[in-house]
């Protein structure tokens, strides 16, 4: 069966009511929650920090997929286990040693995934695929919610999956940025599995209903 994950970002709920909207998510058709940790050095933007997953781990009640914007995230992959992380991402861009970095992810029974820039190409994941339980494609350049998606990742996610089946490899495919009902879809019909959506989901005025139309739009 062909896999249809929406997972909400966040980074766009309102913080001053983050239990309202965490308890949003855990009543509504979506799969996971996707969680962006934005260091300012990486990403020029800063998000928010460990005591904030610790509180949204509290409530939440799916899937906790963590997205790491961050320089060296190697120092900090057991504290994201301790706080609850089931999906611990890591930038290629970030990483010198990737191969040894998947491996601590995996050791401290995390499930890991690997971000690429909107410029980086797949192919620079073919020695590792069979390492990767995720890629997460950015759609837009990291850093920000609400901007605009880049056309040029349904390429991407073609060239991705062509390396994931060649190598008989189990590898999700995740699309961060930009997503709506407009390109869910085409998405999924690409070879993506799991759908980040942030400002589209929150600046709905029915999040609920618009997820449950994401879930419908992208089923197969
Ligand atoms: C961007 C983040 C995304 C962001 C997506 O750096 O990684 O997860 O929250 O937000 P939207 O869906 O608004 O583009
Ligand atoms: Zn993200």
């Amino acid at each position: 069966m062909k896999h249809n994950i929406i997972a909400p970002s966040v980074l766009a709920a309102d913080f001053a009511n983050l239990q309202r909207d965490i308890e949003m998510i855990n009543n509504s058709e979506a799969d996971w929650f996707h969680i962006d940790i934005m260091d300012g050095v990486f990403v020029p933007n800063i998000s928010f920090g460990m005591p904030v997953l610790d509180a949204i781990t509290k409530h939440a009640r799916k899937t906790i997929d963590v997205h790491l914007m961050i320089v060296d995230p190697d120092r900090y992959i057991k504290t994201f286990k301790d706080l609850g992380s089931d999906i611990l991402t890591v930038h290629y861009e970030a990483c010198t040693h990737l191969h040894r970095t998947l491996q601590a992810i995996k050791a401290e029974g995390m499930k890991a995934g690997v971000a690429l820039n909107p410029h980086t190409n797949v192919a620079l994941l073919e020695d590792v695929i069979n390492d990767i339980d995720m890629v997460c494609l950015m759609s837009v350049n990291p850093g920000f919610g609400g901007q605009s998606f880049i056309e040029n990742t349904y390429k991407k996610i073609k060239q991705l999956k062509e390396i994931i089946t060649r190598n008989n490899a189990s590898t999700l495919i995740e699309i961060d940025g930009g997503v709506t009902n407009q390109n869910a879809r085409q998405l999924i019909e690409a070879g993506a599995d799991v759908l980040v959506a942030g400002s589209y989901v929150f600046k709905a005025s029915d999040p609920i209903a618009t997820i449950a139309d994401l879930k419908k739009i992208t089923a197969l």
